[in-house]
């Protein structure tokens, strides 16, 4: 069946609509106040390019389209509902099916073409096959990690880079072959096993703790294979939203690792999160101070100025309504409440200003760590909660700590230190953390919903806590 219904004109148009909003909605997701117009653009712009693609007169017979927009949809939508805390393997299990396409349209291309396939067109679909191919392995790796199916420790051996490079090598040496023999089919295979298994060798000896910093890189890989397909198939839209994808997923990668003061090399190749937690039980010994609910209500109570430091255990305990409800009450008791936000708090970027845009903080009290650490000297209170690695000064100090030169938020410098967390084991990258034995800390040992909620209570209680 063709269409007569619409032009090719009216397709483009609808496809240069769609592009615009991809390129809106990345410039709206950069700040939290927009974000939500961010995330509307973008599905809007998906959708239009969807239905442009359905009325594309070259569709024969929409039977198989059908059944694959079913299917796609059963597995879309309890996708979609997945824990906060799932995101990050979510979002790679996403690349991993992207990336399949990608390298099936790829496939069927080379045999739908060969051997008339001019070589630039063969250059563009080998960069194509081998990027979706490394992607979908990769991609189910870095999910199963994050997910725990699979070890998250790195797994390492001699040589390792030498034979994940040679797999590299032989891939491109493959894809140049054919480029100057597209009618040698023979290859082909070559070119989608070995990167295929160059995915899952990639991931292996990289850390759970890197998997977000490595789901970024892929989701730069994802867009670059579907731009790379835009050429195959002649599609402006896919080679926009393809670099789109590509650029914005590679930026986000350097932004990690720089929050994490990690070079790219050093995610990819470092093994980081090897050596854990020894640092936790030769220090088992040592005491810390630890207060109540009423305790901590009190202090907070008679503070002036106080900054809610969240991090990982905030997202878990899914303490963000409780957390508003204790931002509430000390306002209205004239304190002075902002928020201190670490980029790689939690473990998604992003991660706290999502959960405290959900319980409906004001932006303008969200602080980004350069805003926050020259407040902490005039600080009265900083309560932490849920949060660890990004606030060990070990990071500043300790040149033998894992995270050594990791900017942290600076919360030592505060007049009081309260931490909100169920016992003394460490955060993710498994060390102790020396400001919880600070004179001027107190431990606050509990779940990070039902303590802040205990907190709200005490405040409230009497009116004076
Ligand atoms: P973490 O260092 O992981 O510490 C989280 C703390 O929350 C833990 O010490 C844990 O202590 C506590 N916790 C867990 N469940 C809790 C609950 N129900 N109630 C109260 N506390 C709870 O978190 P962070 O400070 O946010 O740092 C993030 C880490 O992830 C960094 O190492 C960062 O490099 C890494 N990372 C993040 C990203 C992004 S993009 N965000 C990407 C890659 C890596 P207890 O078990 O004692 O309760």
């Amino acid at each position: 069946m063709t269409t007569a219904l619409v032009s090719e004109q009216f397709i483009q148009i609808i496809y240069l609509i769609s592009a615009a909003l991809f390129i809106l909605s990345l410039k709206w997701l950069s700040s939290p106040a927009s974000a939500r117009h961010g995330v509307w653009a973008g599905e809007l712009g998906m959708l239009l390019a969807v239905i442009g693609t359905l009325l594309y007169r070259g569709i024969v017979d929409y039977t198989w389209i059908a059944i694959a927009l079913v299917l796609g949809t059963i597995i879309g939508i309890p996708l979609g509902r997945v824990q906060m805390t799932a995101v990050p393997q979510r979002t790679a299990l996403s690349h991993a099916f992207g990336a399949l396409c990608v390298g099936l349209v790829g496939t069927a291309e080379f045999y739908l073409r060969t051997p008339q396939i001019p070589r630039f067109m063969m250059a563009v679909l080998s960069a194509e096959v081998i990027l979706g191919s490394l992607t979908f392995t990769g991609s189910l790796m870095a999910a199963g990690k994050l997910q725990e199916i699979l070890p998250q420790r790195p797994i390492t051996y001699r040589g390792q880079n030498i034979v994940n490079m040679s797999l590299l090598a032989i891939s491109v040496a493959v894809a140049v072959y054919l480029v100057i023999h597209p009618e040698d089919t023979r290859f082909f295979p070559l070119m989608i096993a070995v990167p295929l298994l160059f995915g899952v060798l990639m991931i292996v000896p990289i850390g759970g703790a890197d998997m977000p910093t490595v789901i970024s890189l892929l989701n730069s890989y994802a867009g670059l294979s579907a731009a790379a397909m835009g050429f195959v198939l002649d599609s402006k839209l896919l080679i926009i939203a393809g670099a789109l994808d590509g650029s914005s997923g590679f930026i986000l990668s350097v932004i990690m690792s720089k929050a994490m003061n990690r070079s790219f090399t050093n995610v990819l190749f470092g093994a980081f999160g090897q050596v854990q937690a020894s640092a936790a039980a030769a220090k088992e010994t040592r005491t810390v101070r630890s207060a109540t609910a009423e305790e901590a209500g009190a202090i907070l109570a008679a503070s002036n100025s106080v900054v809610i430091v969240p991090g990982y255990g905030m997202a878990v305990a899914q303490a963000q309504h409780k957390v508003r409800e204790l931002f509430d009450t000390l306002t209205k008791r004239g304190v002075n409440v902002t928020f201190g936000i670490h980029p790689v708090a939690g473990r998604m970027p992003g991660h706290m200003n999502v959960l405290l845009a959900e319980a409906d903080i004001p932006y303008d009290k969200l602080l980004d760590m350069d805003a926050v650490n020259p407040d902490f000297p005039q600080t009265d209170v900083v309560l932490i909660i849920g949060a660890n690695d990004v606030t060990n000064p070990a990071a500043r100090s300790d040149r033998s700590s894992p995270i050594y030169g990791m900017p942290i938020l600076d919360v030592d410098k505060a007049r009081t230190v309260m931490v909100i967390k169920r016992s003394m084991s460490p955060g993710f990258a498994g060390i102790d953390n020396e400001l919880y034995y600070l004179d001027k800390t107190l431990m606050l040992f509990g779940d990070a919903r039902a303590f802040v909620g205990d907190i709200v209570r005490q405040l409230s209680g009497d009116g004076h806590a």
